[in-house]
């Protein structure tokens, strides 16, 4: 791990959810199981179109408090798998779809995170998801994966109808938790994530799981680690 930046001032400990907290990768298994040998590329095409649909609403929209274009991210997560099937010429049926979407709502965690949120829980500090998912989704996700009790709040974006990374979505957590942005450990495993954060100041750490180069744009995140106990590293 790396780390550039003492973080003993830290107060909460936010996480992102969706390769975060949440193991992404039976959606993947699914999909390719359904489209035999096109899940690797039915599930990456289906993650960039939905977080492209977050970005096209969020440039778009001419009244951000407003946020009219805003649609959830449970539906914009089933329009972007109905344009990546289309796109690589998959079959839709509506029982894949509905296969896929239930996936979603029912992931589990990576196998070391139960164990950080519990140190987490056992030092006293207080943990949260922030999440572009919806709060139903979100909900499902936590109690598949045994993380109720281990979260002091989840955060969804939809109190906002903004998604990350606009500065509304990011003062969720200060707004809830009354402290300043640096106070916060917010900790993705999306780089674009994490820069956003950085930008907003958030202290942050990039959970690079797959070995990914870092973004060549804007500062680097305050940590880096490869799995979820980076963040008691971070922590010190
Ligand atoms: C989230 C997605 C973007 O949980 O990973 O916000």
């Amino acid at each position: 791990m790396s780390t550039i930046q003492h973080a003993s001032h830290i107060r909460a400990v936010v996480f992102d959810a969706y390769g975060t907290l949440f193991d992404v990768y039976s959606i993947g298994a699914l999909a390719d199981k359904l489209y035999p040998g096109q899940g690797a590329a039915l599930s990456v095409l289906w993650r960039d179109k939905q977080i492209e649909y977050t970005r096209l609403i969020s440039l778009s929209d001419p009244n951000p408090q407003g946020s009219r274009h805003y649609q959830s991210f449970w539906d914009i997560t089933r329009a972007s798998l109905r344009y990546a099937l289309a796109r690589l010429g998959l079959k839709h049926t509506t029982a894949h779809e509905d296969a896929l979407m239930t996936q979603y709502a029912q992931l589990t965690a990576f196998p070391e995170n139960l164990g950080v949120l519990q140190a987490l829980r056992q030092r006293g500090v207080a943990t949260a998801i922030l999440s572009n998912g919806s709060t139903e989704m979100l909900q499902s996700a936590v109690h598949c994966a045994g993380m109720r009790e281990l979260l002091s709040a989840v955060l969804s974006v939809d109190r906002v109808r903004q998604f990350k990374t606009t500065t509304t979505s990011y003062q969720i957590v200060t707004d809830h938790f009354g402290i300043a942005p640096a106070e916060v450990l917010f900790v993705s495993s999306n780089a674009w994530d994490a820069l956003g954060a950085t930008w907003f100041g958030f202290t942050t750490l990039w959970v690079n799981r797959q070995g990914l180069p870092a973004e060549t744009i804007g500062p680097a995140p305050h940590h880096t680690g490869r799995d979820l106990t980076a963040v008691l590293q971070a922590l010190g």
